[in-house]
């Protein structure tokens, strides 16, 4: 472990003498509001908005649209200091200008943390944004930025000074497939609010998760489309990820619920005959084991010959699907595309399936019968129509003549 020279011990006793012990009644709720950035998908994810003198971490690959969402950040929020390890003003400048001709942010050009936080000090932004958090180093250490010695010192700094002066900082934070830089793992404790920008490159969706939130729920997610002037916040999620959908074999449709919002979305799933000794089951944006489970059930409760054939499901948009709730529609696309057979139109299914392939009530139900409502879908099949799966699936898929 690297040691940050010099006043190791002098400090522990300056902090034994300062300490301070604090009743709940006398700290001042008022230091603890939100500021609300003014996006709502990014709001929404947030709880409400920024809560001052909050550390957050916003991850994710590189080129996904981090330095886009954050530079539209800085432009909602006057006076946001845009602090750049990465880019030149110049690049900024660009992207800024794109997103919006008027645009006006201060940036500060500096990767010294030292340095960053006499600024932050001095200025007192209403939000500091730093781009990014592996760009930046301190030279009390002698390790290069990136590694992760400086990424949790410079945090770890950046994080004490946030809660001092009350100024929200918000770090961008590359993930790396090899983990040699240090990434947003090393922060994960420190920080208050961890999102992540996902998203697949095949399409113009982006996807803001919270993966921690010390103020809120982790379950919302911000839902956006990446265009030629920046992110633009989809209003309607279920209807632009139904928009392209084909009721093809394969393809079933589920009401979720991310956070207080349900979403419709399509599952396809892709059944063919499998030419290697264990067939592949393969699901994306579900949980592998849950696949695996409910291929199980299809056999044993179905009867269905799985046993050489590969297995694909996909959840269309890039969504990540682990409600219980959507193993009806998982279980469906399967039988769909395995027996070649097309769904009757307008219909979503919503349901957990259980190792008997019996069929389980989900919560907000309700909620979700009224988003398929709104988008044209009558024939709800739920817990409240059938008992079991192979009910479904005698209702909903027509015997060969
Ligand atoms: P960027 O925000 O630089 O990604 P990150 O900071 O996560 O590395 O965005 C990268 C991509 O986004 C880049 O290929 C260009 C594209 N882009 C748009 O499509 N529209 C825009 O308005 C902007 C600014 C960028
Ligand atoms: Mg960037």
């Amino acid at each position: 472990m690297e040691e940050v020279s010099g006043q190791g011990r002098a400090n522990k006793e300056k902090s034994a003498r300062s300490a301070q012990i604090v009743n709940l009644s006398d700290i001042d709720q008022s230091q603890f509001k939100r500021v609300p950035i003014g996006m709502s998908e990014v709001d929404r994810v947030l709880g409400g908005g920024v809560v001052i003198g909050s550390i957050i971490l916003v991850s994710g690959d590189p080129g996904i649209g981090k330095s886009t969402l954050l530079t539209q950040v800085a432009i909602n929020i006057v006076k946001t200091l845009y602090i750049a390890g990465e880019e030149s003003a110049q690049q900024i400048k660009i992207r800024a200008e794109r997103i919006n001709p008027k645009a006006n942010i201060p940036i500060l050009q500096e990767t010294d943390v030292d340095v960053i936080l006499a600024v932050i000090e001095q200025v007192k932004p209403p939000l500091v944004i730093i781009d990014s958090i592996q760009t930046i180093k301190t030279d009390d250490l002698n390790s290069t930025p990136g590694s992760v010695g400086q990424v949790r010192e410079c945090a770890y700094r950046l994080q004490q000074l946030a809660k001092r002066t009350h100024v929200p900082i918000i770090l961008v934070g590359h993930v790396t497939k090899d983990g040699s830089i240090a990434g947003p793992k090393t922060l994960e404790h420190l920080v208050d609010v961890i999102l992540s920008l996902e998203g697949d490159s095949s399409t113009n969706f982006r996807i803001l998760r919270g993966n921690k939130n010390r103020f809120g729920t982790t379950d919302e997610v911000g839902i956006f489309e990446m265009e030629e002037t920046g992110m633009v916040e989809v209003s309607n999620p279920s209807k632009l990820f139904l928009e392209t959908r084909q009721n093809a074999p394969g393809s079933t449709v589920v009401p979720i619920i991310t956070g207080l919002r349900p979403i419709l979305v399509e599952i396809q799933a892709l059944v063919t005959k499998t030419n290697l000794p264990i067939p592949r089951r393969t699901g994306s944006g579900i949980d592998n084991n849950r696949l695996q489970l409910l291929v199980a059930v299809l056999q044993k409760r179905l009867g269905l010959h799985l046993f050489d054939q590969d297995i694909f499901v996909n959840v269309t948009g890039g969504l990540k699907v682990y409600e219980p709730a959507a193993d009806l529609a998982i279980c469906m696309a399967i039988i769909s595309s395995f027996k070649d057979a097309v769904i009757p139109a307008k219909t979503v299914f919503i349901g957990e399936v259980g190792l008997l392939g019996e069929l389980r009530s989900v919560r907000n139900l309700d909620r979700r019968v009224n988003e398929a409502t709104k988008l044209g879908f009558t024939n709800v099949i739920s817990s409240d129509k059938a008992k079991s799966l192979s009910e479904v699936a005698r209702l909903t898929i027509p015997k060969p003549a």
